[in-house]
């Protein structure tokens, strides 16, 4: 299950990329387009990473890029059907460019039914390929470049690791590092351990190294990223574990944050808030996502835990971080769901109070186990919990939020916001706080005091 990649075979492809930057004339252009989640942010810097070694240059005009990819989220229907009408209006700029190559990637490259698709309805496009062939992208887009045919290459089903793919990051306060790739959890209703295949982790020296030379490059918010980080290591021979690693990233020298997702409820142990409790750059903020507060629902998307387990956890994290940034996903109207089951969620979130919210509606995805369960609400009934949730939430959220005016908060200023002169930092817990202050202070810390909030952020000044 566990493919490691030979060194070689990275440098192959890195040769590969040095001879297409010396046979090219004149100036070529890529753009990378990402749907989905941070795993699929940080393959996306490794597609630019292959690219400029190429000698491509970035770009966000469709109509200058020679290399069009489309790096693919298939969690809901919502975002595959984004990556087809954005593939559609990409006839025009084909039509305008000829030579355009159009590639598409990621979790939806890796769905059966999605590739004969694409083969069938979209011949515009000429590269599909997997998660976990990006490895060998620059052979891929030369073999599609120079032959002249549509090349599909899905993936096996071997969950590889690779190491050395070179990342190219815009951001240079905020980075992501992937520390295991792959699930094993296998929830009902989701799609991620058919599109990424079973967990393997990095190593550790891999992973410290990488967190080490990015402290250097002055990057001040290092976020660990993996599909659930408290399983990471079992694949390793159980010599590290998750609350260790953290541990080992937090004692690297340099002034930053360290944040880290996401957390399964049913793996997240007294170690990791330990950890979270002891480690100064560590983040105050968990994210455990419930999913659902009903233990009859909970068990139908096969979670591992109830809601007296999920609670006891929350209480135990408070004992050790009492002041810890808690914030969830909700799924409304999976298959079955009733009134009463969704009133449990509404009582469970009442309980917990958490600072924020993430909530979906079921999308039934083909081939998951919760697609052939029978569904009897209505789109209405779903849209009308999924409405009531978000209100819940929005007054819960806005009630935390006031709490924080009066009192002073040290954030990392990490960009500009929408509106002109103001800044957005977050705080230690992941608090949005958009403030006043110049541009510069981008990539500084500061304290700076709570003066007003709304639902979704804080308003603060310099203190
Ligand atoms: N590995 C992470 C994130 C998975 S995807 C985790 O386990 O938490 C992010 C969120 O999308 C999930 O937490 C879930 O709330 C939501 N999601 C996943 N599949 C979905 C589906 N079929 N319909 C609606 N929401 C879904
Ligand atoms: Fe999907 Fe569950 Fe794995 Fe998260 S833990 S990626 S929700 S199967
Ligand atoms: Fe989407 Fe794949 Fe991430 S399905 S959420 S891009 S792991």
């Amino acid at each position: 299950m566990r493919k490691e990649i030979p060194q070689s075979e990275i440098e192959k492809q890195l040769a590969l990329c040095a001879k297409m930057k010396a046979e090219a004339t004149g100036a070529r252009y890529a753009l990378v387009d990402t749907y989905g989640c941070q795993q699929n942010e940080e393959d996306s810097e490794k597609l630019r990473g292959y690219l400029a070694a190429a000698g491509y240059e970035m770009t966000t005009d469709e109509y200058l890029a020679d290399v069009i990819i489309m790096n693919t989220c298939a969690v809901r229907e919502h975002a595959e059907q984004r990556v087809f009408g954005n593939l559609g209006a990409l006839t025009h700029t084909k039509k305008a460019k000829p030579d355009q190559l159009i590639a598409v990637c990621g979790c939806m490259a890796k769905q059966p039914e999605v590739v004969d698709k694409i083969k069938r309805s979209f011949p515009l496009v000429s590269l599909v390929f997997g998660p976990d062939e990006l490895w060998r992208f620059p052979e891929l887009l030369q073999t599609a470049l120079s032959h002249k045919k549509r090349v599909f290459e899905p993936g096996s089903g071997d969950g590889c690791v690779a190491e050395g793919v070179p990342h190219l990051r815009t951001d240079t306060v905020k980075a992501w590092l992937t520390v295991m790739n792959g699930c094993n959890n296998f929830c009902t209703y989701c799609i991620v351990p058919y599109t990424r295949d079973r967990e393997r982790s990095r190593r550790p020296e891999e992973i410290l190294a990488e967190a080490k030379s990015l402290a250097a490059a002055g990057y001040k918010d290092i976020t660990l990223l993996g599909q659930n980080v408290n399983s990471y290591g079992r694949d390793l021979g159980g010599e590290t574990d998750f609350a260790s690693l953290l541990r080992a990233v937090c004692a690297i020298d340099g002034d930053f944050i360290v944040r880290f997702m996401t957390s399964h409820p049913k793996d997240a142990t007294e170690a990791l808030f330990a950890a979270m409790r002891d480690c100064q750059k560590c983040e105050k903020h968990l994210h455990l996502p419930l999913q659902s507060g009903s233990d009859r629902i909970l068990k139908a998307m096969n979670r591992h835990y109830d809601s007296e387990k999920y609670l006891a956890q929350v209480d135990k994290l408070r004992e050790y971080v009492p002041d810890v940034v808690l914030t969830t996903d909700i799924i409304v109207g999976f298959p079955g769901e009733t009134e009463e089951d969704f009133e449990e969620t509404l009582k469970l979130i009442e309980r917990v109070r958490y600072d924020a919210m993430f909530t979906f509606l079921y999308s039934p995805r083909p081939g998951t186990k919760a697609a052939a369960m029978e569904d009897t609400a209505t789109h209405e009934e779903k849209q009308e919990r999924f409405d009531r949730l978000v209100e819940t939430q929005n007054r819960i959220s806005e009630e935390k939020h006031r709490a924080y005016v009066g009192k002073t908060e040290r954030v990392l200023f990490d960009g500009k916001d929408k509106e002109p002169g103001i800044l957005t930092s977050r705080t230690l817990g992941g608090r949005l706080v958009r403030v006043e202050a110049p541009e510069t202070m981008i990539g500084s810390f500061a304290e700076v005091k709570i003066t007003d909030c709304n639902t979704w952020a804080l308003r603060g000044e310099l203190a």
